[in-house]
């Protein structure tokens, strides 16, 4: 095929296929053109350990615990974000990339809270943190009981969602949402650098006072529950948070035409908390503060529990 490009000449280029051919440990998969080096190991059965990609943000490469090593590239190439290109030759269990992985893993760990990270990848690949670690045999003790840990008081501003910047990994995810990925709200963003560097609002200054709106995009993507459900938090304070017996129910946001779809927590008969399905082409798993935070008034109430006796007919 030839085409004419803008300068007047013409190159020559095979006609495509709208797809593209690699190797993942040996064995040949075949995906849509555009497609990264993520979707090919997902292709190929291969999971892969992901903590700052999401299906529905722009990859910012921030954690680098998803490497992959591609023939004749000279350093490891992070798979959540590079396109996969026809003819390449990539391997995902190599010495290099377990030791990366390894590396990444340690670090994280040896200075943040990871208790709450609870699988690292995405949808059915997810895979727990601790299967991870055991793979990748991660031992950050062997930092010494020296090695500095993020310590600062637990944020508790408003009665909506906490933040305990203890266990951030500064994934980035919450700025995407609220950033120009979802929100374009843009109230946090990263302040200082390397061990200070921390999620900030505008000065520092408290969230009511920030201009966050409140949709509470940044706690659905945070990846390791640094910002975190008033509602999940309490009841984890009070050791009552039982994730396995709770329920999730689909439904229709009834507040706007929009048609946002929730999915409702529920525990004890009770809404712990709402969160949007990432495959819904409505909201990409965003929603507003009303979709987020205004479930109260389906709960049950004092009167509904114990109504008022009424009058014999
Ligand atoms: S608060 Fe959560 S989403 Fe934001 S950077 Fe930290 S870990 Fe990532
Ligand atoms: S979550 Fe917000 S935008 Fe979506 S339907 Fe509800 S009120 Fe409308
Ligand atoms: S998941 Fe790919 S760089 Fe973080």
């Amino acid at each position: 095929m030839t085409d004419t490009t803008t300068d007047g000449t013409s190159e020559t280029r095979s006609a495509g296929t709208g797809t593209v051919t690699v190797s993942i440990n040996g064995a040949d998969v075949t995906i849509d053109e555009g497609a990264t080096l993520l979707d090919a190991c997902n292709a190929a059965g291969v999971s892969t350990p992901t903590l700052c990609y999401a299906e529905n943000l722009t990859p910012v490469n921030a954690c680098r615990v998803c490497v992959v090593e591609v023939e004749k590239s000279r350093t490891l190439v992070p798979s959540c974000s590079r396109a996969a290109e026809d003819g390449m030759v990539v391997q995902t269990d190599s010495s290099r990339v377990r030791h990366s992985r390894k590396m990444v893993l340690e670090f994280l760990d040896s200075g943040v809270d990871l208790s709450q990270t609870s699988t690292l990848g995405v949808g059915e690949d997810a895979i727990s943190l601790a299967d991870w670690a055991a793979e990748y045999d991660v031992d950050s003790s062997r930092y010494g009981p020296a090695a500095e840990k993020i310590d600062e008081e637990i944020k508790i501003q408003d009665n909506l969602y906490i933040r305990d910047y203890d266990k951030c990994v500064l994934c980035y995810k919450c700025v995407e949402a609220c950033g120009d990925d979802a929100q374009h709200t843009f109230a946090i963003a990263v302040s200082g650098r390397g061990f200070g560097a921390r999620i900030s609002t505008e000065f520092d200054v408290s969230l009511p006072d920030s201009a966050c709106v409140y949709c509470g995009n940044c706690v659905a993507v945070c990846p390791t529950n640094a910002l975190q459900f008033k509602t999940e938090f309490d009841l984890r304070q009070a050791d009552n948070w039982r994730e396995t017996e709770q329920t999730v129910t689909r439904t229709v946001c009834s507040y706007c035409g929009v048609g946002c779809n929730l999915e409702l927590h529920v525990q004890d008969d009770t809404i712990v908390k709402v969160t949007s399905p990432n495959d819904h082409s409505v909201t990409s798993g965003h929603l507003c503060i009303k979709g987020r935070f205004g479930w109260q008034y389906v709960q049950p109430t004092i009167t509904r529990q114990n109504p008022a006796p009424q009058p014999e007919a």
